[in-house]
C-alpha cells in the first residue's frame, strides 16, 4: 500500500468484480444501440478503459473536459467546455463515464451541455457516488460501481494534485497529505 494511503476501500478484484456486472447491466440494456461512452478527462481515463471492454454492445467512445463555475452553473447550464466532443451526437445515445459524483456540479452542466446538442438519450455512469456529499442538483447516477462515505479518495484515475492516479485500488488519503 502507498505510505500516503490510510486504508483501501477498494482492492482491484473488487473494482473489477463491480465492473463487470455494471457492463453487464449496461450491454443488457443497450442491446442493438450504438452507445457513444463520453469520459470525462481526467479521472475517468482507467474507468473506462475497463468498463468499455465489459461492453459487448457496439459502442464508440469519445472523451470530454469540463469546468463548471459559480453557484448558477446548474441552473444557468454554465459550463467553460475546454475540450468538446469530436463527434456528432444529434440522435445518439450518449452514455456518460466519471470517475466521481460528489455534489454533481459538473455533470449536471456536463449534462444539459449535451442535451442541447439533440442526442436521443444521456445516461450517466459512474465508478463512485458520494451519497453524503452537499448535492447542487438531484441528478442521479444511472449506473455506478460503488458508493463511498464523504471522504478524499484516490486511486484508478482518481488523483490528488494530480498524483496517485496510477495506483490500482481505490483508497482513502491521509489527511496530513492534504492538510500539510
Ligand atoms: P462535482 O462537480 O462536485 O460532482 O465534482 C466531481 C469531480 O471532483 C470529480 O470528477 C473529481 O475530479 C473531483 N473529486 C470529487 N471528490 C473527489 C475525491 O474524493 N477524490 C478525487 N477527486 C474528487
Amino acid at each position: 500500500m502507498h505510505k500516503d494511503v490510510e486504508k483501501i476501500l477498494f482492492t482491484e478484484e473488487q473494482i473489477r468484480e463491480a465492473i463487470k456486472a455494471v457492463g453487464a447491466q449496461i450491454t443488457a440494456d443497450y442491446e442493438g444501440k450504438n452507445p457513444l461512452l463520453v469520459g470525462i478527462l481526467k479521472g475517468s481515463v482507467v474507468f473506462m478503459a475497463d468498463i468499455m471492454r465489459e461492453i459487448k454492445t457496439e459502442c464508440s467512445i469519445d472523451f470530454m473536459v469540463a469546468k463548471s463555475y459559480g453557484n448558477e452553473a446548474v441552473s444557468s447550464g454554465n459550463v467553460r467546455i475546454l475540450k468538446d466532443l469530436d463527434t456528432d451526437i444529434h440522435g445518439r445515445d450518449v452514455l456518460i463515464i466519471e470517475d466521481i459524483l460528489d455534489t454533481a456540479r459538473t455533470l449536471a452542466a456536463v449534462k444539459k451541455y449535451l442535451l442541447q446538442k439533440n442526442p436521443s438519450s444521456v445516461k450517466i455512469c459512474t465508478l463512485l457516488d458520494k451519497v453524503t456529499a452537499d448535492k447542487v442538483s438531484d441528478l442521479k447516477a444511472d449506473y455506478k460501481c460503488f458508493d463511498v462515505e464523504n471522504q478524499f479518495v484516490v486511486g484508478y484515475g482518481l488523483d490528488y494534485a494530480e498524483r496517485y492516479r496510477n495506483l490500482s485500488y481505490i483508497g482513502i488519503l491521509k489527511r496530513e497529505v492534504y492538510e500539510k
